[in-house]
This record gives structure tokens, sequence and C-alpha cells, in this order.
């Protein structure tokens, strides 16, 4: 056992017992509600104390921008001249978007109080490129908005109110975010000719297997990340493009991973399906065994086993599931003698989670033997 021991000690192994990782998710920027700025107020000249009229609303007034050396600047927003081509007209208690500059290819509105984007206040927006709407009360956007922003790039709409799609966007896109919406709806060819469309977060929704049909993805030929983690998908999603990077579907009630589902993939490096109702029986033995994987999320579902997956895998989340043993000599993607033997056949596993199963301390050897690089292990 000489080899063993010498090559134990040089592995750095970090026994976490009962260790508590949160999910790693995108950060988070923060948002702030709108009327908790510290902008300097510049109120409008009005006339001698005549009361506002009352609004049937709980909606704080509106806060001005500071007075600007652009004529066209909105009163609501901050048009700064180091900045000729942004609007900034974010945190302002907005209910209506105003009208936009020409100049503008940058569009700040997140954190108000807007309710429905028509195409008025965009008829001379026609060079804008970055839209965010985020954390508005949108409920509506009309068709005819974005008809004549041709080279609109990125649309920010998530965290508000939009119970479909939005039909009429161009096909300019880059990257599209409806997250946290209350959407159940993707009218059929919303995405039609979106082959610039590298981001799809659809995240925080009402999507059911129903809504998603063959060919509601088919068009988005560059679509690198797509988001449907937290709908209430009970399938994997049919139809979704090969080229894909990053899939995340978390919190769904996905039972089974179709035989082949991943075969077609050629870049797909992340996979999360944490907290849905996966089985050993929905998962076919070697559904995960692709080798362009490099991080498969699978917590807080109700495995009974370790499924088997590819060398290069990298981090594994398996915690909080029903795993009762693990046999290193069954999940090595080679043998061990021949691991043990040939450095470059060590699999590239560094990361694995366990804890929240029903295993307990030491990890059996076969595992430490076969997974040489891994140097973070949660049990
Ligand atoms: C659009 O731009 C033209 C020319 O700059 C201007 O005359 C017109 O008032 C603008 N329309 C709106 C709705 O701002
Ligand atoms: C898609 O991107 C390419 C390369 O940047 C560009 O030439 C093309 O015009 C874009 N397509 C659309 C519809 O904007
Ligand atoms: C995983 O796939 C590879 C080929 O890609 C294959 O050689 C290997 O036997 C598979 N692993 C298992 C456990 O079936
Ligand atoms: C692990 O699996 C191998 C091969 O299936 C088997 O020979 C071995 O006994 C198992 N080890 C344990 C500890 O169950």
């Amino acid at each position: 056992m000489k080899a063993g021991v010498g090559f134990f000690s040089a592995l750095t192994l970090f026994l976490l017992m009962g260790a508590v990782f949160t999910q790693r998710d995108r950060p988070k920027k923060p948002t702030r509600r709108p009327g908790t700025t510290k902008r300097p107020f510049f109120p409008r000249p009005s006339g001698p104390a005549q009361p506002e009229p009352k609004e049937p609303t709980d909606f704080p007034p509106v806060i001005l921008g500071p007075p600007s050396m652009f004529p066209d600047c909105p009163k609501e927003c901050l048009c700064s001249p180091s900045y000729p081509n942004s609007l900034n007209c974010e945190n302002r208690n907005i209910r209506t978007i105003p009208v936009i500059p020409l100049r503008t290819h940058y569009l700040y509105l997140q954190n108000n109080y807007i309710s429905e984007v028509t195409a008025e206040p965009f008829l001379n927006a026609t060079e804008v490129r970055w839209v965010n709407l985020a954390n508005n009360r949108i409920h509506r956007i009309d068709k005819q908005v974005f008809e004549k922003v041709p080279a609109l790039l990125y649309l920010y709409a998530q965290r508000n109110q939009l119970k479909e799609v939005p039909a009429g966007l161009p096909t300019s896109l880059e990257q599209l975010r409806l997250g946290k919406n209350r959407i159940s709806k993707i009218p059929s060819g919303a995405f039609s000719k979106m082959g610039n469309l590298t981001l799809l977060d659809l995240y925080h929704n009402q999507l059911s297997d129903n809504d998603l049909g063959q060919n509601t993805f088919k068009d988005l030929k560059s679509l690198m990340q797509l988001n449907l983690a937290h709908n209430a998908l009970k399938k994997m999603p049919a139809g979704v493009p090969h080229g894909l990077i990053q899939l995340f579907l978390d919190k769904n009630n996905i039972d089974d991973v179709p035989k082949d589902y991943f075969k077609a993939f050629t870049h797909l490096a992340f996979v999360r399906l944490n907290r849905n109702q996966l089985s050993d029986k929905g998962l076919p033995k070697n559904v995960f065994n692709v080798t362009t994987l490099l991080d498969l999320q699978l917590s807080h579902n109700q495995l009974a086993s370790v499924p088997h997956f590819s060398s290069h895998l990298e981090h594994l989340h398996l915690d909080h599931n029903s795993i009762e043993s693990i046999n290193g000599t069954q999940i090595c993607p080679y043998s061990i003698d021949a691991v043990m033997s040939d450095h470059n056949l060590v699999p590239s596993l560094r990361y694995l989670r366990l804890d929240g199963n029903h295993l307990s301390p030491p990890i059996p050897l076969d595992v430490i033997m076969c997974f040489r690089h891994l140097h973070s292990i949660v049990i």
C-alpha cells in the first residue's frame, strides 16, 4: 500500500461535516425600491400653492432629474453630458414612460411603477440597444413598441407582471430576461427568427409542459443559456437548441430524463436540476455520461444512487437525496487500476457534495483512489 499512502498525504481533502453551502446563483444586483434615493430634488416651478389633484393611488410622487443641457431630456430622467447615449430614468417613481430621445442607445427604466409599455414614447427611439425595464408593474408590452427599434440587443423585463412572452420582439435581440413574471403563455412564433439570441431567462414564471412546444425554441440557433428554473414543468423541455452551454431547470416537477436527451448537445457544460422529483427510476444509466459536462447539480431530489458521469465532470451536487452508499469502483469512469497507473486517466472531479443523504464518513477508499483531483467533498 506504499503508493496508496503516498498519494493520500498529497491529497488535500476537506471533509466538511454537515457544512451548508448556499447555491451559487448569479450574483444579484442590488435593487432598491424607488423612493429611497438621496438624489437632489428639483421641483418644477409651480403656481401659488395649488393642491395636486388627488389620485387614488399609493404611488409616491415622481422624482425629477436635475436640469439638463439636453433640451430633449425628459424631466424625470438624468441625461449625463459624458454619456449622451444613456438615458437614466431608474428609481424615480415613474408610472408612464417619457418620450425617449433619438440619441438614446442605453435606456434605464428599472425600479419604477410603470404598468404598460406603449409605442408612442419609442416612436423616435430607433437607435436603442439596451432597455432595462426590470422591477416595474408591467403587464403589457404592445406589439408595435420595438418594431422600429431594429438594433435592440438587450431587453431586460424581469420582475414585472407579464402573463405572456411579448410578441413582436426584434430579431436582433441577444439577451432576453423575463424572469419573475407571471408568464404562462408563449405565443407561437414568439422566438422565431431570433437567430442571435444567446440568453433566454424565463426563470420563476408559470410555464407548464403544454406551453413549450417542439418548435418553441427551434429558431434560437445561437442560444447558449436557457433558464427555465422555478416553473411548473413535469418533463424535460423538448426542442432545446443543441448548441446550449447552460441549462437550468431547478425547482420544477421533472421526474425523468429521456435516455438520449443530452446526446445531441455539442457544448453543454452546466446542467442544473436541483429541486425536482428525480429518482433512480427516472434516470437511464448513462444519461449524464456526457463528455462536455463540467457542472451537474442534482440536489434535493430522490436519488438513491450516484449516477454515472464522464471523466471530465468537475463539480457534482448530489446533496439532499436518498443515497445510502457510494461505491468508488462503480462510479469511477475507468478502472481504479487504470487510474492508478496512468495519471492522464484521473477523472477531473474536484468538488462533490453528498450531504443530506444517508451517508456517514469515512469516505470509501476506492472513491479517494479514483478521484484524485477531488479537493472538496461534503458528506
Ligand atoms: C421625433 O423627432 C423629430 C425630429 O427630431 C421631432 O420633430 C419630433 O417631435 C419627435 N417626436 C417625438 C414624439 O418626440
Ligand atoms: C446577428 O449578428 C450578426 C453578427 O453580429 C449580424 O451581422 C446580424 O445582422 C445579426 N442579425 C440580426 C437579425 O440582427
Ligand atoms: C460513458 O461513456 C463513455 C463513452 O462516451 C463510455 O466509454 C463509458 O463506458 C460510459 N460509462 C459507463 C459507466 O457506461
Ligand atoms: C463496489 O463495486 C464493486 C464492483 O461492482 C464490487 O466488487 C465491490 O464489492 C463493491 N464494494 C463495496 C464496498 O460494496
